[in-house]
């Protein structure tokens, strides 16, 4: 009889012993195992700080270059070109954007319209967007017809009101 308490102490035991081992290599160590995700260098972080206390770019700012742009030439530009991603509207609904990640920039979001002032744009246009479908248009065209598509989507839509509730809504199904 004694011996059998003995055993069955002895394998409760040994089932302990086994579950306090499982325990710590499946919970206790992954937990430790996980890195923490480096942390952003000093500069990057004093970037986005930086960035988000002036949130809201200025405004009139030129473009660079000393360049004036013509709107009306860059409306021809941005209807022929940049309307299949953007959209007629600068919505970002042009007929391509459906296929493509990330979504093209809507423009009358208040987000790019705080954003996206005339050097911005020009630097937006002219290099495109790494890692995006955001072509570099530098390579294709002038600066002045750069400045001229840049001045078209700051005047019709950066300065835009922005997008109301439904309209972004209406978007999103689409
Ligand atoms: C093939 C699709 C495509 C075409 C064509 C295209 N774009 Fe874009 N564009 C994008 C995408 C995608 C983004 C989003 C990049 C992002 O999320 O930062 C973008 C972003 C932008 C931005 C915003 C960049 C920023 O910093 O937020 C501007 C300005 C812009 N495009 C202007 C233009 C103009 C002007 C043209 C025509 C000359 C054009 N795009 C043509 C896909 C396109």
């Amino acid at each position: 009889m004694k011996k059998i308490v003995m055993a069955i102490l002895l394998a409760a035991f040994i089932a302990a012993f086994i579950a306090a081992i499982l325990l710590f290599v499946f919970v206790v160590r992954p937990a430790k195992i996980v890195e923490k995700p480096p942390a952003p260098p000093v500069a990057v972080i004093g970037k986005a700080h930086a960035q988000s206390a002036t949130a809201i770019a200025d405004m009139s700012l030129p473009m660079p270059l000393g360049l004036k742009g013509d709107p009306d030439k860059g409306r021809v530009f941005f209807m022929g070109n940049c309307f299949t991603c953007h959209g007629v509207l600068g919505d970002g609904n042009g007929p391509r954007a459906y296929f493509i990640t990330p979504p093209p920039r809507d423009f009358l979001l208040e987000t790019s319209q705080q954003r996206l002032n005339r050097p911005v744009l020009f630097e937006a246009i002219t290099n495109g967007r790494l890692g995006t479908n955001m072509p570099a248009w530098g390579k294709v065209l002038s600066s002045q017809e750069i400045a001229n598509v840049a001045e078209f989507v700051f005047q019709n839509f950066i300065s835009a009101p922005p997008k109301t509730e439904d309209q972004r809504n209406k978007g999103k199904q689409e």
